[in-house]
């Protein structure tokens, strides 16, 4: 059985004191969620450090939000795999929208930044969606599809085991705009498909599957209702630790 997460990616919000004190109450509301939930709190790279100290023996796990393309050296600004893993991150989310769209993170880099990261044992939520433009066009499971396999089938289907995927539609991503549960429900059926057709229908069953883009407590329980949804990467609603609680909740 394929793992439910629900991840929250506070992208570049909360000074470190705040950051501490969201990652707290987080812990502590902790307990109200089903044992089964993974929960994960991808904080900026400033608060990994205090953070972790505040999930370490908790249930919650701890994510980074990038990684360099490069294992160490003359880089400046970036931060290393080797780097996370001595915060004690479990996961870093890489090719999210705003890094493909602001920081010109290509499917090259992010098969380089996948392969660096699961070779320093960190897991991989790997983010895939199509923009306005696209899904007007139709173009959507193409858009996808293409993205999913740019990356994932440079992998093997051991790796498959430590990344998760996360669909997120660019125009849902903080716009307040949810893809109905219908239209996050065939596009993830679309990655498994196209998992299945790489790695055998075994692997694409296991693979968690997450829905990003708008999501919250009111809208969360449809999304998750569905077969191929196992759970969300949360943006605005996971600074509120009641939120985010709230969603995790809703399977
Ligand atoms: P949002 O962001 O929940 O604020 O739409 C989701 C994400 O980008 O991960």
């Amino acid at each position: 059985m394929r793992k439910k997460i629900v991840a929250g990616n506070w992208k570049m919000n909360t000074i470190v004191p705040e950051g501490v004190e969201l990652a707290k109450a987080v812990v502590a509301k902790s307990a109200e969620v089903p044992a089964e939930v993974g929960l994960v709190v991808a904080a900026p790279f400033t608060h990994l450090a205090p953070v972790a100290a505040v999930v370490k023996g908790t249930r919650v796990a701890l994510s980074a939000q990038n990684c360099a393309d490069k294992e160490k050296g003359a880089y400046t600004g970036e931060v290393s795999v080797d780097m996370l893993k001595s915060v004690d991150c479990e996961y870093t989310i890489l090719g999210h929208s705003e890094r493909r769209q602001y920081y010109g993170e290509t499917d090259a880099k992010l098969v380089e930044k996948t392969r660096l990261a699961l070779a320093a044992g960190l897991k991989v939520i790997l983010c895939v969606g199509e923009n306005l433009d696209e899904r007007e066009a139709g173009k959507h499971f193409q858009v996808v599809s293409d993205q999913t396999k740019a990356v994932l089938y440079n992998f093997s289907a051991e790796d498959m085991k430590n990344i998760v995927v996360a669909y997120e539609p660019v125009w849902a991503i903080g716009t307040g705009k949810t893809a109905t549960a219908e239209q996050a429900e065939e596009i993830h059926a679309c990655i498994r498909k196209v998992l299945a057709e790489k790695f055998g229908a075994q692997v694409a069953d296991d693979t968690t599957i997450l829905y990003g883009g708008s999501c919250k407590p009111s809208n969360a329980k449809e999304l998750f209702a569905m077969p191929d949804i196992d759970g969300g990467l949360i943006g605005g609603a996971a600074l509120k630790a009641d939120d985010f609680i709230g969603i995790a909740l809703s399977f």
